[in-house]
């Protein structure tokens, strides 16, 4: 069985490359797309096929999907400009004749009012009209994302927050990684599904706190702010206008339960329970 990996290059791709071969994939039944051959020359040297192309290369991406059954397409990282890459995506893998498209999505991605989900929601949409089979993994946060407060608190000792009481499902990346293994190496029972994917347990930013004075080993606080102390505080510590607006607003999301939703369907997918925010955090400090 021949599967193509998009976003080679970055850290789920990577993972979930790992997880292939660790679950019995050949590396040389594996395509690891990515946009520099440099950064892909360490799966080459373990067999693992590589192709260069981005996501809006029509004719390079047919090329690396040619002869493969499923694609996974991890979602892009450039921000407003990903329907149009991940439609050309889907453009390739039909016309290089591959069966199924597996694609990285948002939490609930088709009701939610969450920041970054409308381009999850077109490409869904995309590839609902594709007429490809496909499995759509939505993926609510890594814990990682935390890793900077959560060192950043080890001076000041409080991790800010315009959350509120709002909770995030989390798990580590490598927990969404070895999911996407499964499904991708897995068959036609995973056609036409949607899996919520998240940490099976949903935390509060106080519970954030207390996992961070654990991991450091020194006490650490929840500061709760509005959003507007938020937005100014952001400023203060050297943010640009455009990612405090961002995280601001990520944080009404999370306030709004936007990612709350802690599903069963990782540890599902994995057959154990997903990596506890402590032991997470934990391990993307020591990264
Ligand atoms: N659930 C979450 O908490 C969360 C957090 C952050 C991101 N995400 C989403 O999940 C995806 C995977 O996460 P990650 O941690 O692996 O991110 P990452 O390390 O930034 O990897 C993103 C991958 O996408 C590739 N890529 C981006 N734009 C591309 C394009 N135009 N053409 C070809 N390849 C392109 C990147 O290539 P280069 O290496 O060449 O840049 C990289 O390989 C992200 O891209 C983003 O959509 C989810």
């Amino acid at each position: 069985m021949s599967v193509v990996v998009t976003g080679a290059t970055g850290q789920l791709g990577r993972l979930t490359i790992e997880h292939l071969i660790a679950g019995g994939t050949p590396a040389g039944e594996i395509t690891a797309v990515g946009r520099s051959a440099d950064r892909l020359a360490g799966l080459a040297a373990r067999g693992v096929r590589t192709a260069v192309a981005d996501y809006s290369d029509a004719a390079a991406l047919e090329a690396a999907f040619a002869g493969a059954q499923t694609v996974l397409l991890v979602s892009g990282s450039e921000v407003g400009r990903r329907v149009a890459q991940h439609g050309s995506v889907i453009d390739a893998a039909k016309a290089a004749g591959v069966r199924r498209v597996v694609y990285t999505s948002a939490p609930h991605a088709d009701e939610t009012a969450l920041v970054l989900a409308p381009e999850h929601t077109a490409t869904e949409q995309l590839l609902r009209d594709s007429g490809l089979a496909w499995t759509v993994l939505r993926n609510n946060w890594y814990t990682e994302n935390y890793a900077d407060a959560v060192s950043a608190a080890r001076e000041s000792g409080v991790i800010l927050t315009s959350a509120g009481d709002g909770r995030v499902a989390s798990a580590s990346r490598d927990d969404y990684a070895a999911a996407a293994a499964v499904v991708v190496a897995g068959g036609e029972a995973h056609d036409g599904r949607v899996y919520e994917l998240s940490g099976d347990v949903a935390w509060t930013f106080a519970e954030l706190a207390d996992a961070a004075s654990q991991v450091l080993g020194t006490p650490v606080a929840v500061q709760q702010v509005s959003s507007d102390e938020h937005h100014a505080a952001l400023l203060g510590s050297g943010l640009d206008e455009g990612t405090a607006d961002f995280v601001v607003t990520l944080d009404g999301d999370i306030r709004r339960g936007d990612l709350a939703d802690a599903t069963s369907d990782l540890r599902d997918l994995v057959g154990r329970p997903t990596t506890p925010l402590v032991e997470g955090l934990r391990a993307a400090l020591r990264a």
